[in-house]
């Protein structure tokens, strides 16, 4: 017989702060659509995408991460930040943890573990509950939550107009002033090929069909789990955030789960009020992988259509691979005071336009991979970027 999962914590630990970082250039797809001879409205209507953000060579999942993090630490310090995770599956390095760059670049004190921590598109939340496990043992710690992504698919593939990148940023700490999480979780892990990349690709490999049919199997199967260790139905959550490979996909999920609970087919206004609100960025960034659930979760705090002071929220969390799990969090009376929405809103205001061309220059740009010393040139962006690489080494400055 199964154990239903409680998560060995105080009630009142979660997300302190959270913040996004994206890049500042983006592709219309719309000019996807025409140069792939696609309706738009496959794009659009059909998988529920816009625009996808593009990354100049001098921004990397580093930059995007360390970009993420900076507001937060410049608002709460840098005190008791005892661990630093970073989730990634773009990762820059065999070896050593994208974490110490961004440490470095942070000024995190140097009694702070640094980790990078991987499983697809899950590794954010394994990462979340950690933190939190963390300061459940360490009264008074901190923990940040690094999650950065660039999704790469081939050219003309299927999976093209689902790419996007991004990062997400979480200062996990008790009393938590944006979301305290709840102790119950629901898993699913499952030893699949729905979505990998080998050692030797840039780009991602994918049964795209098969990976989603087990995205959403596989999301019954956490929420039966969530279900029975929380005793809560779909009533008890005042909105939903799902990982977001493309938003269409929050529909289908949010219907499989009426349909699971025996609950009628939901009705527009349901789905608009529900679902929706935490679909509005994503469609401007594509796939940010690991950071997806967690900008959901921000886009759906950043313009709420109704005051989300002690609202329960659910989340559910896939890496391909696979991993699943369903959890849920308490948004906290005064959390909009705490919000970083404006910056969120610029940065989607702010970025630039690029050609088809320009894109497909940047997807082929390949860094060097023989140790030749590179300079990249400064690209718009936040304020770390990548200067160069020299003797095999990255490096970074402020800009
Ligand atoms: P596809 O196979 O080209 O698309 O790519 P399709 O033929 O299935 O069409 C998509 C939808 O558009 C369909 O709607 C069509 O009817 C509709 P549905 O039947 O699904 O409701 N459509 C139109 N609608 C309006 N006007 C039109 C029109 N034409 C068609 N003219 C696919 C879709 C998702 C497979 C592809 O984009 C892909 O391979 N993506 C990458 C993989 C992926 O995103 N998988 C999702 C689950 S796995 C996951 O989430 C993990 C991941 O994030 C990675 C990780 O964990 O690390 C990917």
């Amino acid at each position: 017989m199964e154990r239903c999962y409680k998560h060995p914590m105080a009630t009142n630990i979660g997300i302190d702060l959270i913040s996004f970082h994206i890049p500042s250039y983006v592709l219309d797809l719309s000019v996807l659509a025409d140069i792939r001879g696609v309706d738009p409205n496959k794009f659009v209507i059909g998988i529920g995408q816009e625009r996808m953000a593009i990354v100049p060579p001098d921004q990397d999942i580093v930059t995007l991460a360390a970009n993420a993090a900076l507001p937060i630490l410049e608002r709460a310090g840098r005190d008791n930040i005892e661990l630093l995770l970073f989730a990634t599956e773009s990762g820059i390095d065999q070896s050593k943890a994208a974490s110490l760059f961004c440490h470095e670049l942070l000024g995190l004190p140097a009694s702070c573990r640094c980790l990078e921590v991987k499983e697809a598109c899950y590794a954010a939340t394994a990462s979340l509950r950690m933190a939190a496990a963390m300061v459940a043992a360490r009264p008074g710690s901190r923990a940040l939550v690094l999650a950065a992504d660039i999704a790469r698919y081939d050219l003309a593939s299927p999976g093209e107009p689902t790419q996007g990148a991004g990062a997400v940023a979480m200062l996990v700490s008790a009393n938590p002033r944006v979301m305290a999480l709840d102790p119950e979780s629901g898993f699913y892990a499952e030893d699949i090929m729905d979505f990998w990349r080998p050692n030797y690709r840039e780009e991602a490999l994918v049964d795209g069909q098969y990976s989603t049919r087990m995205y959403l199997s596989t999301l019954i199967e956490a929420w039966n789990r969530y279900k029975a260790a929380s005793g809560r139905g779909l009533a008890d959550h005042a909105h939903f955030c799902f990982h977001l490979p493309f938003t269409k996909i929050a529909y289908k999920s949010f219907e499989r789960l009426c349909r699971a609970e025996g609950a009628p087919r939901p009705e527009p206004e349901e789905l608009e009020r529900l679902i929706a609100p935490a679909l509005r960025y994503n469609r401007q960034t594509g796939n940010t992988y690991t950071a997806c659930v967690f900008e959901a979760l921000c886009s759906l705090m950043d313009d709420p259509p109704a005051p989300l002071d002690g609202q329960r929220v659910g989340m559910f969390s896939y890496g391909s691979g696979c991993m699943a799990e369903f959890f849920s969090g308490v948004i906290q009376p005064g959390h909009r005071e705490h919000l970083f929405t404006d910056a969120h809103r610029g940065q989607l205001e702010d970025r630039v336009p690029v050609t088809y061309r320009q894109y497909e220059d940047i997807f082929n740009y390949g860094v060097p991979t023989d140790g030749a010393d590179h300079i990249f040139a400064p690209y718009r962006g936040g304020p770390f970027r990548l200067a160069g690489i020299k003797d095999h080494k990255r490096r970074y400055e402020p800009r």
